[in-house]
Formats: structure tokens, C-alpha cells, sequence
């Protein structure tokens, strides 16, 4: 395990995809099951970087399906620490479809998740800091950090009513 505070660039990760039958839906467009399993693959990867252990993801929100994504597309999937708790980690995954003959590139998908780092006894295990170096760093851990604090003020709320 690597305890020390770690920059965004050390864990960012991209790859990218080719778009073929079998990723598709009945509508011949790309099945957004597929997508997400991907989404939650590369921010899983980030996430296990940053922290240097095993993580679970506990959190998907703020999904979106902006354009279809047809078959020959490269999607390409960029994804970054966005903030880390004392446990918990949320990593921003945006996805991008590129025509590979013309360049043109159209965001599709963007995504926040939340991923629990765990220790050998499969408890959650503090993560390292996030040292931030750029202001749209800092906005993203900001936008993050209220999104983190808005939940918790819910499942509070929720588990208060049931
Ligand atoms: C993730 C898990 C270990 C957390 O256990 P827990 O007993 O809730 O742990 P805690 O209450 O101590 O919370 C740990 C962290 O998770 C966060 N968390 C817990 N529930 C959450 C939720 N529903 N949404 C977002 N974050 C959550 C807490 O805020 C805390 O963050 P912090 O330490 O940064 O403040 C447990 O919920 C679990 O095993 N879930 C299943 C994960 C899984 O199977 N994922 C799919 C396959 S990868």
C-alpha cells in the first residue's frame, strides 16, 4: 500500500474502443450497459492507482447519455481523480466518440463514481490525499466534495423516514 499523498496525473488513465456488433443494442446503436461496465472498469483502475489496494465501487451517479454512439465509432474514455474522502474516492469519467476518418470528436457519456478502498480484511482503509495543482482541479474536487456531503446529508434524511 502507498499511503502518500498522490497528484491527479500519477492515476489518470484513457483508453479507447472500437465500436463493433456485438456492443450494440436492438437499435444498432452502442448498449449502454456495455458502456457503463467500461466506465466503471477505467475508474476502478484510477481509483486502485490512487490508493495502491483493492476497491469496491459503491456509488455510480450523474450518468448521461448525450448522443448515440454507432458502430465503427472509437470511444475513448478519459478518467481522473475528482476527490478522496477519508475512505472513499469519486473519479469523473468523461467518454468521447471520435469518427476515426474525419477526427471529429463529440462528448457521449460523462459519469461520477464512488469507490471504497478496502484492507486486507476487506474493511474500508483510509486513502492517500489528492494533491490538486490547477484550478480545474480544484473546481472538480469542490463540485466533489459537495456532491459527497449533499449525499450523506441524504442517506441520513432517508434512513431518519424508513
Ligand atoms: C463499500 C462498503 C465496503 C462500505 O462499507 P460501509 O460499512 O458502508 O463503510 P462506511 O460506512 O465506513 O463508509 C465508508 C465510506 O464509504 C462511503 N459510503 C458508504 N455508503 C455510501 C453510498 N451509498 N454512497 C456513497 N458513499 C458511500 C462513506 O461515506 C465512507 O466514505 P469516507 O470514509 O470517505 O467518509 C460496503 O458498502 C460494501 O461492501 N458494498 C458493496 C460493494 C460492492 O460489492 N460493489 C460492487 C462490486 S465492485
Amino acid at each position: 500500500m502507498n499511503s502518500s499523498a498522490k497528484n491527479t496525473k500519477e492515476s489518470a488513465m484513457e483508453t479507447r474502443y472500437l465500436i463493433m456488433p456485438n456492443h450494440t443494442n436492438h437499435q444498432g446503436t452502442a448498449f449502454g450497459g456495455t458502456i457503463m461496465s467500461w466506465i466503471d472498469m477505467i475508474a476502478a483502475m484510477v481509483a486502485q492507482k490512487h490508493c495502491g489496494r483493492e476497491v469496491v465501487t459503491v456509488c455510480v451517479e450523474r450518468i448521461t447519455f448525450e448522443s448515440p454512439v454507432n458502430i465503427g465509432d472509437h470511444l475513448i474514455l478519459k478518467s481522473s481523480m475528482n476527490y478522496v474522502g477519508n475512505t472513499s474516492m469519486e473519479v469523473g469519467v468523461s467518454v468521447i466518440k471520435e469518427n476515426p476518418f474525419t477526427g471529429e470528436c463529440v462528448k457521449t457519456t460523462s459519469a461520477y463514481l464512488t469507490f471504497v478502498a478496502l484492507d486486507e480484511n476487506k474493511k474500508p482503509a483510509k486513502v492517500p490525499q489528492l494533491i490538486i495543482e490547477t484550478e480545474e482541479e480544484q473546481r472538480r474536487f469542490d463540485n466533489a466534495k459537495i456532491r459527497a456531503e449533499s449525499r450523506k446529508e441524504l442517506l441520513k434524511k432517508l434512513k431518519k423516514k424508513e
